[in-house]
């Protein structure tokens, strides 16, 4: 599958650069609240706990060893701006907690994840974008941001269109209005 192979390429590349794209906005202690709990069927989190407005959105996906196994208990998160392009949180710019529109998910049994916010808002000259962060025993911790495909503010955000094709995801409008997506991560074993 076309989608498959592109997604392994990301996450190959990304974990190789991965400190290039290390942002100040990830706070973990508020995050590990959120944490769900491991269960063998997908379970969706709701990163949007303050019902704030925006388009409605899905992330789901699966984490993969080198050999296409799935990564199971990986834990991933993922932050992001609301829809003003403005993040959520409490403190000043360089020391911030993030309160809403951030969580974590545990990958299920077959490494799946799903979750729904809204679609984050653009700020600065940056692209459209999520913060993902993928850890797992035994692997390589990823720290990268996905991007959505024909957004034009990618041409003008120095970070985004060095990315590569895999972490610009085409998301797309479902039948219950849902923006969706699908983000695949490969985690590399240490
Ligand atoms: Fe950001």
């Amino acid at each position: 599958m076309e989608n498959t192979h592109r997604n392994y390429s990301f996450s190959e590349e990304a974990s190789q650069r991965k400190n290039s794209l290390v942002i100040p906005y990830y706070v973990g202690n508020k995050i590990q609240k959120k944490v769900s709990n491991y269960t063998e069927s997908i379970q969706i989190v709701n990163l949007n706990t303050r019902n704030l407005p925006g388009i409605p959105t899905v992330v789901s996906g699966k984490v993969y060893t080198k050999d296409k196994q799935p990564v199971s208990n990986a834990k991933i998160e993922i932050w992001h701006a609301d829809d003003a392009g403005a993040y959520h949180t409490d403190r000043n710019f360089y020391f911030p907690r993030q309160t809403t529109l951030s969580g974590c998910i545990l990958t299920n049994a077959a490494g799946e994840y799903k979750i729904r916010t809204i679609r984050p808002g653009i700020y600065g000259y940056r692209a459209r974008h999520f913060h993902y962060k993928i850890s797992a025993e035994g692997h390589t911790t990823l720290e990268t941001q996905i991007y959505f495909k024909n957004d034009p503010r990618i041409l003008i955000d120095e970070i985004a269109i060095v990315a590569e094709d895999s972490r610009v995801i085409d998301f797309k409008y479902s039948n219950t209005g849902y923006l969706e997506g699908i983000v695949n991560i490969f985690l590399p074993e240490i």
